[in-house]
């Protein structure tokens, strides 16, 4: 019996030091965290290169768009794992949440063609210098909003009517930046 009592006790003092001792480590300071460390992985960085982003964002996003025109996204057909699906239309955040997600996708991206440092296909430099660069990106972060826009209403018109806003958006900057021969010219 008084064996047993001593262990119990032991086990009360074991668990009260440790409840003190969380309490205690809750309420220390935070460690101040490396200054230039979190510094730099702040700053915006670059990956990839400008056809990258195209063909790994905004290609992708603006599908989803445009597919909307055809296909009424509250009629889509799920996939059978929701948050599995690699098919932005029949995921977890599918029918017209992706549409308007889309429009999200393509504003922010549209942040990433002002950091400098990218470079084009070809190694030249993305021409941030140029004014109409600048007009481009805007006319792409206008579109993308406008679509998300459009989706949010939930109407496949507002949806065609954009798509052609977001056509024109990509093909302004296409026109002179990309769509030029030899691909050595692009971007210049
Ligand atoms: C501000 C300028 C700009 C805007 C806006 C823009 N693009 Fe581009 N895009 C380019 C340039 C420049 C290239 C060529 C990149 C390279 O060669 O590195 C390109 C390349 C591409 C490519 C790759 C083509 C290939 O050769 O494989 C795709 C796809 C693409 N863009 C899609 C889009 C779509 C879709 C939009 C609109 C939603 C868009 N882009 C908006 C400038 C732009």
């Amino acid at each position: 019996m008084r064996v047993r009592n001593v262990v119990f006790v032991l086990i009360v003092c074991v668990l009260s030091v440790s409840l003190v001792s969380s309490v205690v480590a809750a309420q220390a300071p935070a460690k101040p965290a490396a200054p230039a460390q979190g510094a730099a992985a702040q700053a915006p960085q670059i990956h990839g290169s400008l056809i990258q982003v195209m063909r790994g964002i905004l290609f992708i996003n603006s599908n989803i768009v445009f597919a909307a025109q055809s296909e009424d996204p509250e009629t889509i057909e799920p996939d059978e794992f929701l948050s599995l699906s690699p098919s932005a239309l029949k995921s977890l955040y599918g029918k017209w949440m992706a549409v308007e997600n889309a429009g999200i996708a393509m504003a922010e991206a549209a942040n990433l063609l002002t950091i400098p440092g990218r470079r084009c296909s070809n190694g030249r430099p993305v021409p941030l210098q140029d004014p109409k660069w600048g007009e481009w990106v805007q006319g792409l972060r206008d579109a993308g909003m406008a679509s998300f826009k459009a989706a949010q209403s939930r109407s496949q018109d507002a949806i065609v009517e954009v798509s052609e806003t977001l056509t024109v958006a990509c093909a302004n900057c296409h026109e002179r930046y990309r769509d030029v021969e030899p691909i050595i010219n692009r971007c210049r």
